[in-house]
């Protein structure tokens, strides 16, 4: 309980503690990266790993984590250590297995940073979505962050001073993408991870005052992340669909928001909507306001200053302070926005 009337409390320890919390270095130390084998995961192992950090990066695909890792490996200094891992975040045994691995392969019995970072998109609408799906995004985005925290917390303990970094997303602090378009299970997951994250900190402050906790709430970073959550699924790349599966990801409702945005034509065919798909991947990452290496950089930025709130972007900023100005207007979007020019967040 904050006590109130100042002095000596919980509030100064607090405010104490972030001088305290704040990384001089990331040098000689070991960090955990999930979901390593891509966008801010891949470039988070590889600008650690220049700064002489040894890193153990894992990923549901075993071929780019392992990419990820040489060429994270290929710039950094000797003595530096980097493994790539298989890893499905979202199955406990497969994250008590990757932990077993590295704790084995290098020579450790603590860690000293993790991120927590796999993620997924899927799952937008409850109301007419596939089930399936919207369990598989809330699996990977939350219990995926909670089966590593409870395997990496105990390790971080373990060490001298820990940090655990989350990422949840700007859908954790506003539940939607705009007029048409719900984001349910991501931004439910998302919350969830912002949530147990903020409360994690006075958890920690009680019983482990040497680690602290930081929450990554990014607005769009360009990344692979739409094919990337589409392969998650079990389906192919966009370009390389079958008709009924491009017809499944893109289905009539969306199809008519395209095609009343000017996106699509009336009667498109499955080449078409194949394209439109191919097209969204690509200008998702390459017409994206901040970089993947932009955005591991922030991260890291946060992470030494001793920050426990990181945010990514104008589009994250700019939601943050609407939300919070107008809590009320959250879901009225012309309220909500009135005065702002971002282009709305992922
Ligand atoms: N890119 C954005 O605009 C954005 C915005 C807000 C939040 N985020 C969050 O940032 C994080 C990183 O996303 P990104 O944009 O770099 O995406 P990305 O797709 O480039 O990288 C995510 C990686 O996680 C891996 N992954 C997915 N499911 C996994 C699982 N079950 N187990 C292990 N690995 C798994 C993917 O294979 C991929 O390599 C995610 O949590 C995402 O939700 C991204």
């Amino acid at each position: 309980m904050i006590r109130p009337g100042g002095g000596p409390g919980p509030l100064t320890r607090g405010a104490l503690r972030v001088t305290i919390g704040a990384v001089d270095t990331f040098t000689g130390k070991l960090a955990v990266v999930t979901g390593g084998g891509s966008g801010m995961g891949r470039e988070l192992a590889r600008q650690l790993a220049a700064e002489g950090c040894s890193v153990a990066a894992c990923d549901l695909d075993a071929e780019s984590v392992e990419a990820a890792a040489a060429a994270a490996r290929a710039d950094a200094p000797a003595g530096v250590r980097v493994t790539g891992h298989a890893c499905d975040v979202s199955d406990e045994a497969q994250v008590l297995r990757f932990r077993d691995e590295l704790l084995a392969g290098h020579d450790t019995d603590h860690v000293d940073l993790v991120f927590c970072n796999a993620g997924m998109g899927g799952g937008e609408s409850f109301v007419a979505g596939r089930r399936d799906v919207w369990e598989r995004t809330f699996a990977v985005d939350w219990w995926g962050v909670y089966y590593c925290a409870r395997a990496f917390l105990p390790l971080l303990i373990a060490s001298d001073e820990g940090v655990l970094v989350t990422t949840s997303s700007v859908n954790g602090l506003w539940a939607s993408l705009g007029p048409g378009m719900p984001q349910t299970a991501y931004s439910t997951a998302k919350f969830a991870v912002r949530g147990f994250s903020e409360a994690l900190i006075e958890d920690l402050r009680t019983h482990a005052p040497h680690v602290r906790v930081a929450v990554v709430l990014p607005g769009h970073v360009g990344t692979d992340i739409v094919a990337n959550s589409l392969r998650a699924r079990g389906l192919p790349e966009p370009g390389q669909m079958s008709d009924e599966q491009v017809r499944e990801v893109i289905p009539a409702g969306a199809q008519a928001r395209l095609i009343q945005a000017g996106l699509l034509a009336d009667g498109a065919s499955a080449a078409e909507l194949r394209q439109v798909l191919v097209r969204a991947n690509a200008d998702f990452r390459d017409k994206a306001p901040v970089s993947a290496a932009q955005a591991a950089t922030i991260i890291l930025d946060g992470v030494r200053s001793g920050s426990w709130r990181i945010l990514i972007g104008r589009d994250a900023r700019v939601i943050d302070a609407a939300v919070r100005a107008k809590p009320d207007a959250a879901y009225d979007y012309a309220e909500l926005f009135k005065g702002q020019t971002a282009s709305g967040p992922s």
